[in-house]
């Protein structure tokens, strides 16, 4: 998959108040490329988040996935694109209480059918998450941070072609958001999968990665700073 995003508008009306978050981002997504959203709270991070996984309008601009642009997009288009290009990794993890850690993971995936091979997947992944003695676990008995990895799981195990993640180990500790960190450039590498991590833990950038800063409304590539430097 390949993103490019042209100048990209996002206001939010609330009644007579205007607020005007995105004000021109313009930017690409190669694939196998891993990239980082850096900026204050309320900057927008989220709101970028939102327009490329389709989840939200932008106010003007474009983004072009695979050369195609999503305004264009019918209700089955844009389904399709978030339920099997694209991998939700968000603070509020809804996970459903009944289900084990196990069976949240193969939840998106019950329309389509289970079989041993999926289920194993989900076992894997599980594991490499670091919760594999606690497949059978419901939610109300995992950490906030286990259940994160849970979603975390549950996110990769479609093999998305994009992963969009906010704030991933916010509920973590260094140690689980180091594993994760790792697992996200795994698997990223494997499919060729394009990351975007919005992050304020700026200690799991290494020197390939691809690092933006949304400043007054504008993402700023913060890359050639900083091997100016
Ligand atoms: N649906 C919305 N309606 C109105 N304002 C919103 C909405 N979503 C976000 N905002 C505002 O837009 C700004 C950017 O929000 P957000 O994208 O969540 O920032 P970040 O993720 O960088 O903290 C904030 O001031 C926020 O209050
Ligand atoms: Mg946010």
């Amino acid at each position: 998959m390949h993103i490019q995003i042209e100048n990209l508008h996002k206001t939010y009306r609330r009644g007579e108040t205007e607020l005007e978050v995105l004000r021109g981002i313009s930017c690409e997504f190669t694939p196998g490329s891993f990239n980082f959203i850096l900026g204050p709270s309320g900057s927008g991070k989220s709101s970028l988040l939102y327009l490329l996984g389709v989840l939200d309008q932008a106010t003007s601009g474009r983004i072009l996935i695979d050369d195609s642009a999503i305004d264009s997009w019918d209700e089955a288009t844009c389904n399709a694109y978030r339920k099997s290009d694209v991998g939700f990794i968000f603070q509020n993890f809804n996970l459903m209480s009944n289900l084990t850690a196990l069976d949240n993971v193969l939840v998106p995936f019950l329309p389509q059918g289970i079989d041993a091979e999926i289920t194993q997947r989900a076992e894997q992944l599980l594991e490499r998450v670091g919760l594999k003695d606690r497949i059978d676990h419901k939610p109300n008995h995992l950490s906030g941070g286990e259940q994160q990895r849970v979603a975390i799981a549950r996110a990769l195990l479609k093999k998305p072609k994009l992963i969009l993640a906010d704030e991933p180990t916010g509920e973590l500790d260094s140690t689980s958001g180091h594993m994760i960190f790792q697992l996200l450039r795994e698997l990223g590498q494997e499919q060729q999968a394009i990351i975007i991590v919005v992050t304020h833990d700026e200690r799991h950038i290494l020197p390939e990665d691809i690092v933006h800063r949304i400043e007054d409304g504008l993402l700023i590539d913060i890359d050639e700073a900083q091997q100016s430097v």
